[in-house]
């Protein structure tokens, strides 16, 4: 469902500047599945931006369906040098409004210098800066709700003043991981961002459903169904499936089917309408510490079983365009590397994947998105 610009929003291209989360390449991926924009370019400054052409403004419910950007904003000037930057363009750009937000993420710019500068000429009433060569954080965003936040960076030996214009509703994610009825902390939950943007890498048709056949307590199923999919959920355990089940209520979701059964054993589901499986697996019991070459083979051992089980089934539902799913991760070695060969792709292809493993943690996630071979 990569998204078409709304056509009354239909203007010349703008350039427009995304802020990555933890993991750029996710982000960078997401960007991709869910806009058609031309020209993705990857900044690394001390936080990656994501420059892109667009052919139309990027409204807020678009921005909202991602799970792995955290802001986005139209650049509206490039400028030589630092003492270049017009005035003019910053109070157009505040028009009634008597704050500014400013963060720069270069060097050779002052977010402070330019505060107090706009403060002089009598602009705003007050400004807020990062402290320096960093992001203003996400409670100074927050508290910017009457006021207007822009973003200085350089990109190809420019200076670029983006207005943000649209952040990650921190409270909405908050609601959907924390609030949830039912968490299993001990088996460990995807966390909600990483769920969102792994249904956005699916990307299935509108009308087809998501499948989730380790569904735990429903994490990845909430951002389906908050995404408009359908969904269909299975897990071998019976208190994950109460679990989910409570969780889809309480998240007022009215059209699903969950059900417990193995993943080699999917029959019980109506799987007609499947369009993607977006999954976690299993991926081994936490650890406690780093984890040694002999247990790494225990336990990709014991865990690659589900996989092949689970590509087998895939094979079988029809309608499938793709799938999402984590590996294991240990010791920057993931289980997908060693069993991409012998998975059963006859009909998928492996297009991507990302690793999103955190320093110190001793199983991290790598992600393996595969699409149809046409
Ligand atoms: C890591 S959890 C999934 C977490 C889920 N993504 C979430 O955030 O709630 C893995 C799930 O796989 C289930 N599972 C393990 N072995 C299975 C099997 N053979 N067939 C189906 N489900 C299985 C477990 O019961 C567990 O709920």
């Amino acid at each position: 469902m990569s998204m078409k610009m709304d056509k009354a929003q239909t203007s010349p291209p703008v350039e427009y500047v995304f802020v990555a989360g933890r993991v750029p390449k996710l982000s960078l991926l997401e960007l991709k599945a869910v806009f058609d924009f031309e020209n993705l370019r990857v900044l690394n400054l001390t936080s990656s931006l994501i420059v892109v052409k667009a052919n139309a403004l990027v409204g807020s419910e678009q921005f909202k369906r991602l799970g792995s950007l955290r802001k986005a904003g139209q650049i509206i000037a490039t400028f030589d040098r630092a003492d270049e930057l017009d005035l003019g363009i910053l109070e157009k750009a505040l028009g009634d409004l008597r704050v500014l937000g400013i963060s720069s993420l270069t060097k050779g710019f002052s977010a402070l210098r330019l505060g107090k500068a706009v403060k002089k000429a009598g602009l705003v009433r007050r400004f807020v800066v990062a402290s320096h060569g960093d992001l203003l954080t996400d409670a100074q965003s927050k508290g910017l709700k009457k006021g207007l936040e822009v973003l200085i960076f350089e990109d190809e030996g420019k200076f670029k003043l983006a207005t943000i214009e649209h952040s990650q509703d921190i409270d909405a994610f908050r609601h959907r991981d924390r609030d949830l009825p039912v968490a299993d902390p001990i088996r460990g939950m995807l966390p909600t961002k990483l769920a969102r943007a792994m249904v956005n890498l699916a990307q299935p048709r509108p009308n087809l459903k998501i499948l989730d056949p380790f569904c735990g307590v429903g994490r990845v199923l909430i951002e389906a169904i908050d995404l408009g999919y359908e969904v269909v959920g299975s897990d071998i355990d019976p208190v994950a499936v109460e679990a989910t089940k409570k969780n889809l209520s309480w998240f007022k979701a009215d059209s699903y089917q969950i059900v417990e059964t193995e993943i080699a054993n999917l029959d019980r589901l109506d799987l007609s309408q499947v369009g993607a499986i977006v999954t976690e697996s299993f991926i081994g019991q936490p650890q406690q510490a780093r984890v040694s070459k002999h247990d790494q083979g225990l336990i990709f051992a014991q865990v690659a079983p589900l996989y092949l089980d689970l590509f087998k089934q895939a094979e079988q539902i029809s309608t499938l365009q793709s799938l999402v799913v984590v590996f294991p991760e240990i010791n920057n070695s993931s289980l997908l590397d060693i069993l991409i060969d012998k998975l059963p792709k006859n009909r998928y292809d492996l297009v991507d994947s990302v690793s999103v493993s955190r320093p110190r943690q001793f199983i991290g996630r790598c992600i393996g998105i595969f699409a149809k071979i046409d």
